[in-house]
């Protein structure tokens, strides 16, 4: 049964006024800038962030109606720039590793939206977000790794596809070296949030109940990272909205980012 618009209105106000269910509930809360790289870490050091099974059960919850909208023929601007990124690479059903794949889902929607599909392998520092991924996807590949020790050799993956996680990673500049070193032709990073002009910023939020740490980085810092990794950008997508202005007083966004290593035409 749907509930009246007004009462609805009046939930949802009681909700961002209130620190407890806004942090439950909501799936990001409470930003707040940190002074540094060593703030940052000892942030990440000091909560259970998404090895939490609260977390892992709540991501997978939120995401439930984006798959089923998705399958009805109405998926949403990401997913759909995520499956565009892939196709651009021109591979034929390519070997993609995700680093930080969470519950998995990208591996249903490259699935369903790739055409050709792609042989999937998803990657996560959480056992738990891991454990949720193999019980619901048991013919899929997951591993347990850390996006900045990557226990493959050189060019493992026609693909390293990052879907919204080295905004995640304090120690982004191994994770791009990493995801470098291990894509064979290409690499993806997906949803990525920037400042156009502003220095890389960490910032602390809750994420379905639990505080995780997120970077928005400058642009052109991550551009010239990548490029130092040995990869060149070939394509952008403006991606889903997502604007710190109010803690950061500089507007960000997201972008979707599709490198190809150096040398591969
Ligand atoms: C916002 S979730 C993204 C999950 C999924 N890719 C998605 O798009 O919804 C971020 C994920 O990155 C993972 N993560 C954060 N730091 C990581 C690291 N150093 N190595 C591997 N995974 C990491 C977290 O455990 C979490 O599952």
């Amino acid at each position: 049964m749907k509930l009246p618009r007004i009462v609805r209105l009046i939930g949802k106000h009681v909700v961002k006024a209130t620190p407890i269910l806004r942090r439950h509930i909501l799936p990001s809360a409470d930003y707040r800038v940190l002074g540094g790289v060593e703030d940052a870490r000892s942030a990440a050091g000091s909560s259970d962030g998404w090895f939490a099974a609260r977390t892992v059960s709540r991501q997978e919850r939120a995401y439930r109606n984006l798959i089923a909208d998705m399958h009805r023929g109405e998926p949403r601007l990401d997913l759909r720039i995520a499956a565009e990124a892939v196709a651009a690479t021109g591979i034929v059903s390519p070997g993609l590793i995700e680093i930080g794949c969470g519950s998995g889902y990208y591996s249903e929607v490259l699935a369903a939206l790739v055409p050709g599909g792609i042989g999937y392998t998803g990657l996560d520092y959480s056992e738990a977000m891991i454990a949720r991924a193999r019980a619901r996807y048991p013919s899929v590949e997951f591993q347990v790794g850390d996006a900045t020790r990557l226990a493959f050799p050189d060019n493992a993956f026609d693909i390293v596809f990052n879907g919204v996680s080295l905004m995640h990673i304090v120690d982004y500049q191994a994770a791009i070296r990493e995801a470098a070193r291990v894509a064979g032709r290409y690499c993806i990073l997906h949803t990525v949030p920037v400042f156009e002009a502003h220095d890389t910023t960490f910032l602390r939020k809750y994420a379905y109940g639990s505080p995780v740490v997120e970077v928005v980085f400058s642009k052109n810092e991550l551009i010239s990272l990548c490029e130092k990794a040995g990869l060149r950008l070939e394509r952008q997508w403006p991606c889903i909205p997502y604007d710190v202005a109010e803690v950061t007083g500089h507007r960000s966004f997201t972008e979707t980012y599709l490198f190809a290593k150096s040398g591969v035409s």
